[in-house]
């Protein structure tokens, strides 16, 4: 077994992180204050190529292995979990989706833009009624001969205002149940779509949430993926690669706060030594690292298992449970070894807190995760 990284993966990683330690930093307070999109750092990350990491060179895109882009993720998650959820959603599920499954022409036409990063892409699955619950679409496109007729509204959509190209899982065949489900392309500027406001989140509250509605909205038959019905199974195996992204997001959650942790218990001094020399804040650093040691190699398993083109769901839904649930517990340490100034904003820790809480719900909750984990222990 080589738990070594390659040159090329190293170099990615460094790439990251000198982005996020330069320029994230400078600004990633304010923008959390004022939920305000990373309008500019979107930009530099796609000059950079962190917006189509994985996409085969022939569309553009930067032929990356999962590793590399795991990687990326934690460097900038260390930082800012608004600009890395972005970038997640863009690679793993939009790009990832179109260049598995598209066609020369839907890849031609989409997936280039997207790859180069001149586009943002959005992955339209949750709905009001339907968010772990995922088979249960409400939202309709309904067969018109050359187009789909598409009505619903969607909700929790990352990057709903910001992109430019929409996944959208809807229900064709409600009599067939999920097999009637399909994955279309839709143009964000097609007439009948509106967006709810931006929603006010407790974290990652730069990135861009909204509902979406669709009120008759028109989508060309070639704009589905896949054959008719396909959308769910879709769905279910873009967001595998998904959770990938999202633990290794929660890894880097933590990460940034042990890093900050250990920093402060050197230069913090109580009863006449740094705090980090009493036994109650180096027990609680050594049980941060481990959990993020352990997190780390859940992620690498996972991208390494995908790498290799073998089964990685159920490994990429453990890494995703067990990172989350990690970042929680490590992010609340930072704040208690922070003590009073981890309860305010100079020290990042709170907002780290903030940014972990939602990796233990979307993509998935923890508890889906569980769901996904046991039934593959019992399956016959
Ligand atoms: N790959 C391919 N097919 C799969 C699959 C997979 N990983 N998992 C399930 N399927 C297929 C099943 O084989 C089954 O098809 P057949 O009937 O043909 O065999 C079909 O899908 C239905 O599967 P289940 O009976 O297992 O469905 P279920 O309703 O019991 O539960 C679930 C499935 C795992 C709970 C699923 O609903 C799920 O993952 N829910 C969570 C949804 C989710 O992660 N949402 C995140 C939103 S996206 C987001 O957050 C993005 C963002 O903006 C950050």
């Amino acid at each position: 077994m080589d738990f070594n990284l390659t040159e090329e993966q190293i170099m990615i990683q460094q790439a990251a992180r000198d982005y996020a330690e330069r320029e994230l930093i400078q600004d990633v307070s304010e923008r959390d204050a004022k939920a305000e999109y990373p309008t500019q750092h979107i930009k530099n990350i796609a000059e950079l190529g962190f917006l189509g990491m994985m996409v085969d060179p022939a569309y553009d895109g930067g032929g990356m292995d999962t590793i590399s882009y795991a990687l990326a993720i934690e460097e900038f998650s260390k930082i800012d979990s608004s600009v890395s959820v972005i970038m997640s959603v863009q690679n793993s599920l939009v790009n990832y989706g179109l260049d598995k499954y598209g066609t020369h022409e839907q890849k031609e036409k989409y997936l280039k833009a997207l790859a180069r990063g001149e586009a943002i892409g959005a992955f339209l699955l949750s709905e009001p009624e339907a968010g772990s619950d995922a088979t249960m679409q409400r939202t309709t496109a309904v067969d018109k001969g050359d187009h789909y007729l598409l009505n619903g509204t969607k909700n929790w959509i990352t990057s709903a205002n910001a992109a430019s190209y929409y996944l959208v899982i809807a229900q064709s065949q409600p009599e067939m149940g999920h097999k009637g489900i399909n994955v279309l392309i839709v143009e964000k500027e097609s007439s009948g779509i509106s967006l709810g406001p931006h929603e006010d989140k407790m974290g990652m509250r730069s990135s861009d949430t909204h509902s979406v509605m669709f009120q008759d909205v028109k989508v060309p038959k070639e704009n589905r993926i896949g054959e008719e019905g396909f959308g769910f199974s879709f769905a279910m195996k873009t967001l595998e690669g998904g959770r990938i992204g999202i633990a290794a997001q929660a890894t880097g959650i933590a990460t940034g706060a042990l890093e900050r942790s250990i920093k402060y218990s050197k230069e913090r001094k109580a009863f006449g030594k740094p705090i980090g020399n009493h036994q109650a804040i180096g027990f609680k650093l050594s049980d941060m690292a481990v959990k993020v040691e352990a997190a780390r190699n859940f992620v690498l398993k996972a991208a390494w298992l995908k790498d290799n083109n073998m089964p990685f769901g159920v490994a990429s839904a453990m890494a995703k449970q067990y990172a989350a649930d990690i970042a929680m517990e490590v992010t609340t340490e930072a704040v208690q070894i922070h003590g009073g100034y981890g309860y305010v904003k100079e020290y990042h820790v709170e907002r780290l807190m903030r940014e972990a809480k939602l990796t233990q719900i979307y993509e998935g909750t923890s508890e889906i995760q569980k769901i996904v984990i046991s039934r593959s222990l019992l399956q016959d």
